[in-house]
């Protein structure tokens, strides 16, 4: 982008925003089944960007020069303690965040001798890793049961050493939707003295109205024995804007740990809850208004549908013929996979026909399969979604598995991405027919198969260097 000579009209700016836009995928609507959370009710929607634009310029940074993010705040984290077990919180700018502060949090709060280390089931979200490579963690994988995806209780107990700073479960977790033993799991922490973080960034503001719905949700929260903080994203079933999660802690000291304050400068004092210093308080005032406008009576109503799209998604998948669902997700995120078709044709069959099915790559045994995050529009288009997927499916039978240029998951192992600089990389890519520049519909289904063919630390390398050559 060239800097204009002279400042432009908004409209003008509007216009060229909205073809930027163009090959995106929908936000609303419901045929994108993951990243996106809609309600079906744009009136929700507009409150939220209201009160989001309406708070943007005001900075989190300094609580006392704007009062009104400590009293918004206030009430947002107060709402989603007392749904979830009480405790002190912080707002945060998502998932990865409030996973960061947890983690920062229980390393400071029980010093080691040797490294500190968590123990965190191989389905728990990658922020784990994150958090983990940016605070000097060292993270202790834990194998989950192979046929229904529940992290291992036995595993987790021969995970803790005398150096654990954090024992993690999910609710759910992401991949297959189902709830991770939390009471077991906390339990064995609390025996061993080590903190225990509950990741309900999916399923805090989900979970609850899903019981009230009539779904059976063994108890999560911080009010279960031994866990002693959780995370809750609002931007996901709480439905608000991007940029909005809660962390929880059970002990108000626990959450002290997660601050940061410095006077070691001579301008003006730095006191930070979060990660980010300077933000914008916009993400607040959407969160806030979303609540607001919902109350309890739509997430309710929220909850009702999305439980009834998942049920249904569940049961029309499983009579698809070749395809079969992953685990017994007692959440609204549903997998499937197929010892039949190539999953990753089947997603890019879909994509085709106008509808964004996640891919997953297969990992610690849990074969290659497609996720769907079911939300409350879900309900409404979930039989012309199976349609989507039955169709999908008889394409990718007739097609076949992605075939793969002859050597290239072997060259690219061998790759040495050090010696390549990212032109080179791109040229690669375009060499054996992936163009990396390319935007609309891509043909991800021979990306996936290199991938999923590959070990994870190489898939790692392979990642970073796409992610650099699209933004070179
Ligand atoms: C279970 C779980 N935890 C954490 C995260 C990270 O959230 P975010 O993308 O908001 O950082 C996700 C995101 O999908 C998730 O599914």
């Amino acid at each position: 982008m060239s800097l204009p000579d002279k400042g432009r009209s908004t409209s003008e700016l509007l216009a060229e925003i909205a073809r930027l836009r163009r090959d995106d995928l929908p936000v609303r609507g419901g045929k994108v089944t993951a990243y996106v959370y809609d309600t079906g009710r744009p009136e929700v929607h507009e409150a939220a960007a209201r009160a989001y634009f309406e708070m943007l310029e005001v900075n989190t940074l300094d609580p006392t020069a704007f009062p009104s993010v400590v009293e918004m705040e206030k009430q947002v984290v107060g709402a989603v303690a007392d749904l979830l077990g009480g405790g002190s919180g912080i707002f945060t700018s998502g998932g990865t965040e409030s996973i960061m502060l947890a983690v920062k949090a229980a390393r400071d709060s029980r010093p080691t001798t040797g490294r500190p280390r968590m123990a965190v089931p191989v389905t728990a979200h990658p922020a784990f890793h994150k958090a983990a490579h940016y605070l000097g963690v060292v993270v202790d994988a834990v194998e989950v049961d192979p046929v229904t995806f529940r992290a291992s209780v036995a595993g987790v107990e021969a995970a803790v050493t005398d150096d654990t700073v954090l024992v993690v479960a999910s609710a759910p977790s992401y991949p297959q939707g189902v709830i991770d033993p939390v009471a077991e799991i906390a339990a064995l922490a609390a025996a061993r003295g080590v903190p225990c973080h509950v990741d309900a960034c999916v399923g805090g503001w989900l979970l609850p109205w899903l019981r009230e719905a009539g779904a059976d949700v063994p108890p999560f929260d911080l009010s279960v024995p031994g866990v002693t903080s959780l995370s809750c994203d609002l931007h996901k079933f709480g439905y608000a804007p991007k940029g909005a999660s809660v962390v929880l802690f059970a002990d108000p000291a626990l959450r002290r740990r997660a601050y940061f304050a410095s006077a070691s400068w001579p301008g003006y004092t730095v006191i930070n809850a979060t990660v980010q210093s300077s933000k914008s308080a916009g993400p607040l005032g959407g969160a806030w208004a979303t609540f607001q406008a919902l109350g309890r009576e739509g997430y309710l109503e929220l909850g009702r549908n999305t439980l009834a799209a998942a049920r249904a998604l569940r049961e029309g998948v499983a009579k698809i013929p070749g395809l079969r669902v992953l685990g017994d997700a007692d959440s609204a995120l549903v997998a499937f996979g197929s010892d039949e078709v190539d999953v990753f044709v089947l997603s890019d069959e879909a994509r085709r026909r106008g509808w964004f099915l996640q891919p997953q790559l297969s990992y610690a045994g849990i074969p290659a399969n497609i996720h769907v995050t079911v939300t409350g529009v879900t309900l409404r288009g979930v039989e012309a979604m199976l349609e989507v997927i039955a169709e999908s499916a008889e394409a990718a039978r007739e097609r076949g598995p992605a075939r793969l240029p002859e050597g290239l998951v072997e060259l690219i192992a061998d790759l040495d991405l050090d010696a390549l600089d990212d032109a080179a990389f791109g040229e690669l890519a375009a060499s054996v027919g992936v163009d990396l520049g390319g935007s609309g519909q891509p043909e991800m289904a021979v990306v996936n198969a290199v991938l999923d063919a590959l070990p994870a630390d190489r898939r790692e390398a392979i990642l970073i260097r796409f992610l650099s050559v699209i933004y070179s």
